[in-house]
């Protein structure tokens, strides 16, 4: 594990392993991992009035209003565990959510987009075949089961399907990444901040190649820093 100052974004398709690679990441680099999903998935499960009207949204597989997320993250990214750095999973999801990021400054300024690249066909076989906790969350699939059969490992928690994991809703949520959220990649790399992954390799392969890349920017921003100071000394 490693200490790190990183703002780090996530983009993929569903599927794509946004999830998977920011558990591993988020205890790598020692930072939080937030998946908006998994936010307002929590909040449906406490049955939250906010919950009760985002249950829809979410499984009908609908993009939450722009308002409400980009409120709700604000707010997490003000908690203290993101002074140091922060990993988001499943936002920005829209332009007006980018420029609401780009926005916050300091201490939530972001260093890199990861783009998780994957054909379709392969991510609609790796959600037919994802199984997640019901309790806390926590993700499975068919091929990598929890110990004991569809009790999870972490909580004890009943594993199944996701709401929104049904083929209707999961071509409608692949629709919109289409509409919505791929025009990001071209914003975020038009201000140089995209990196493109393979995403289809294996899971430790695909956090190998992101970390490769984190580690460089973070070494440019280093030697960047000390190059600044040092021009600062001479002048
Ligand atoms: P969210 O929870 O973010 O869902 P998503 O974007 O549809 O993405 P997924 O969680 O389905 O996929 P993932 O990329 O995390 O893949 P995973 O790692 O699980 O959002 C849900 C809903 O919330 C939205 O539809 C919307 O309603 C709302 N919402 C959230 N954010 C919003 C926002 N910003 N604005 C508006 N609304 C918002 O992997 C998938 C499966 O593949 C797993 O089983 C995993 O084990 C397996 N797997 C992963 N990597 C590999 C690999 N390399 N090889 C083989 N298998 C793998
Ligand atoms: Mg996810």
């Amino acid at each position: 594990m490693s200490f790190a100052n990183l703002g780090l974004v996530l983009i993929g398709k569903q599927g794509a392993g946004k999830g998977t690679q920011g558990a591993e990441l988020s205890k790598h680099y020692d930072i939080p991992h937030i998946s908006t999903g998994e936010m307002f998935r929590e909040l449906v499960r406490l049955e939250s009035p906010t919950g009760k009207e985002l249950k829809q949204y979410i499984a009908k597989g609908e993009l939450i209003p722009d308002e409400t997320v980009i409120k709700a993250v604000k707010e997490r990214l003000s908690f203290p565990d993101c002074a140091h750095g922060f990993i988001l999973d499943g936002f920005p999801r829209t332009i007006t959510q980018a420029e609401a990021l780009s926005d916050l400054g300091t201490p939530s300024k972001l260093d890199l987009v990861i783009n998780l690249e994957i054909p379709t066909r392969l991510v609609l076989q790796r959600l037919t075949r994802r199984r997640v906790c019901s309790n806390c969350g926590a993700n499975y699939s068919l091929d990598s089961p929890p110990k004991v059969p569809w009790i999870c490992d972490v909580c004890n928690g009943k594993v199944t399907k996701r709401v929104d994991d049904t083929e209707q809703v999961i071509q409608k949520r692949l629709h919109l990444y289409e509409d919505q959220t791929r025009p990001l990649l071209q914003w975020y790399k038009t201000r140089g901040l995209l990196v493109d992954i393979d995403a289809s390799r294996d899971s430790n392969e695909v956090t190998r190649q992101i970390v490769n890349a984190i580690d460089q920017k973070l070494k440019d921003k280093k030697d960047s820093k000390v190059s600044n100071n040092y021009e600062d000394d001479i002048s």
